[in-house]
């Protein structure tokens, strides 16, 4: 294990999501390239920040809550002899008006990292739980945060066998009991739930609702890509969001980027070439190899794609409204006798250095969120495959394949376990959606931003009249559920008051049928 303990210390390191895997396997990826891991939100800044640009935007946050922790399973389905855990939860009681009045209950499903951070980054509950009376209930996702299985997160991580309840499914058993406990001891168990979660949390509120109908009554699955699985989108959809957002703000921006590739591989061929190259993006360190440099470019770009919010916000990390437009700004905005890196390192640095605060890049502090990394390569490896490509008539990042024999070689070799790309459609669907949850699903909403190169993985089009789809063209990764600021434009205020609308038709919906007594009647009439 101690390569292994290095090569995620040297991730802790970084502030990417790839670079770990790629150095286990360094000269492979060096070569082949064709390792691209589903990059989801992760916490990237570690320097302190006053938030100056973000308080001009909004208020104070409505975030607040006590934190709890119950004792929870290992695994779920089977009966062997093992302790349990403590699982992490956040929970608010002071809009919530009482299991006598069926108060509601709204459940964020955890993601893959703190259950702080996404909760702080998920404000509109709190905004909404007023009106609603509800309770607010988050659930931390095991291995991350304070969440760990096997006590500690070394233990935890240790090897395949202390990762392998590492699952999404463990993850919805550890929702469905904690939240049943909960009501139990509540005395609420009329109180109806409702499901929230953004990204890979709006995938888990998506599924909960299919698998736990009898625990939520619906689910608000925001930037949710289900469908970004085998071959049911294409797989070079998400890059080619992210390029289109780029060439939407500037076709010379584009072009830039697109062409710095070439002129980055050619210089780090050259003798010393990896050194000008290191010290040209101020990085703290010497690069390993271009894809080192590569990758990190990559991510920015990927990353302020979902994050092109129309205000400013410190998600993963602090940017100024329309980072993308920015970005292209300074890239297009040197005069022209500077060379296409300048351009880069100068673009890129918004997204890095928004703040002005960082020394240097590819640190070697110990960051804060890297198990969020780390495990979710994990889940990328085992259950997670989302296929990725990059194609060179839609892309502006240098042409790939998407080859999954090579991804799963690398898997094995990394954590000694096969990946089953089948495993997510077989259990939780996803093919032919639309035909199998016309007639089976219903109260789900898929809410998407079109900048968000998640979208290409969502459902983007109504199914029934309760499993229904909201589509914000200028919006990115799920931007609806954040706390509302003063500078929200119009599309983002009406949809989410749509949302709202649907949340309470569910609710409406429930107690008809649980209080009024001519349903019962109804159900004996029909007998
Ligand atoms: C419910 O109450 C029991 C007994 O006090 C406690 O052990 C358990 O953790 C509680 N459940 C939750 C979800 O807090
Ligand atoms: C870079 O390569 C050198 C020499 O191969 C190695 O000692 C070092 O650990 C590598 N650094 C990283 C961060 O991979
Ligand atoms: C970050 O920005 C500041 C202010 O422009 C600059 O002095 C510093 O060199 C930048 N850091 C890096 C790593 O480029
Ligand atoms: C790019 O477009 C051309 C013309 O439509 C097509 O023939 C080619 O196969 C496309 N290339 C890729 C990699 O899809
Ligand atoms: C789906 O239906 C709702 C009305 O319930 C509508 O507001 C929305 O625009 C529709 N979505 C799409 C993608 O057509």
């Amino acid at each position: 294990m101690g390569a292994t303990c290095r090569l995620w210390t040297w991730a802790c390191i970084s502030f990417m999501w790839l670079v770990c895997f790629l150095l286990a396997d360094g000269e492979h990826f060096a070569l082949g390239g064709n390792l691209r891991r589903p990059r989801f939100p992760h916490h990237a800044y570690r320097g302190s920040w006053t938030a100056a640009d973000e308080s001009l935007a909004g208020s104070e946050s409505p975030v607040t809550y006590s934190v709890e922790y119950y004792t929870q399973v290992i695994d779920h389905f089977s009966f062997r002899r093992e302790g349990g855990f403590q699982q992490r939860y956040l929970i608010e009681k002071k809009h919530w008006k009482g299991a006598a009045e069926l108060g509601p209950i709204f459940m964020y499903c955890g993601n893959e990292g703190d259950a702080e951070w996404f909760a702080k980054n998920s404000g509109f509950l709190w905004e909404i739980a007023p009106q609603f009376g509800a309770l607010i209930l988050v659930p931390e996702h095991r291995y991350y945060g304070k969440s760990m299985p096997y006590g500690t997160t070394e233990a935890s991580y240790k090897d395949a066998d202390t990762l392998s309840a590492l699952t999404s499914e463990q993850a919805l058993a550890d929702f469905a009991t904690l939240v049943t406990d909960l009501k139990r001891n509540l005395s609420a168990e009329a109180s109806p739930v409702v499901l929230f979660g953004g990204s890979y949390g709006g995938m888990l509120a998506a599924w909960m609702r299919l698998k736990y109908p009898h625990i939520a009554i619906g689910a608000v699955a925001a930037s949710a890509p289900i469908l970004q699985f085998e071959d049911i989108v294409p797989s070079d959809t998400f890059y080619k969001i992210v390029s289109a957002d780029f060439k939407l703000e500037s076709t010379s921006c584009f072009n830039t980027i697109r062409e710095s590739w070439d002129v980055i591989e050619k210089i780090a061929s050259k003798n010393g070439g990896l050194q000008d190259l290191s010290k040209q993006f101020h990085m703290c360190r010497d690069l390993n190899a271009s894809w080192e440099l590569r990758d990190w470019l990559e991510s920015a770009y990927s990353y302020v794609a979902m994050v092109d919010y129309p205000i400013p916000t410190s998600f993963m990390t602090p940017l100024p409204a329309y980072p993308i437009r920015e970005i292209c700004r300074a890239v297009d905005g040197l005069p022209n006798d500077f060379d296409i890196l300048s351009r880069i390192f100068a673009g890129v640095s918004i997204y890095y250095n928004y703040t002005g605060q960082v020394d240097c890049f590819l640190t070697s502090d110990p960051g804060n969120d890297d198990i969020g990394v780390t495990g979710w390569n994990w889940q990328a490896c085992t259950e997670m495959v989302m296929p990725m490509s990059s194609n060179s008539n839609n892309s502006m990042f240098a042409p790939y394949d998407w080859n999954l024999e090579g991804f799963m070689d690398s898997c094995a070799k990394t954590y000694g376990v096969r990946s089953r790309p089948s495993w997510i459609t077989t259990t939780y669907g996803g093919k032919n959606i639309k035909e199998v949850l016309k007639n089976f699903g219903s109260n789900m909403l898929f809410s998407n931003g079109l900048l968000d190169p998640w979208s290409g993985g969502g459902v983007l089009e109504n199914i029934s009249s309760s499993i229904v789809a909201l589509v914000a063209p200028e919006g990115a990764h799920h931007l609806d559920l954040r706390a509302a600021t003063k500078i929200d434009p119009d599309w983002l205020i009406e949809q989410r008051a749509a949302e709202v609308a649907h949340i309470a038709k569910w609710i409406a919906e429930y107690h008809n049928e649980n209080t009024m007594p001519h349903d019962v009647a109804d159900i004996h009439a029909f007998k």
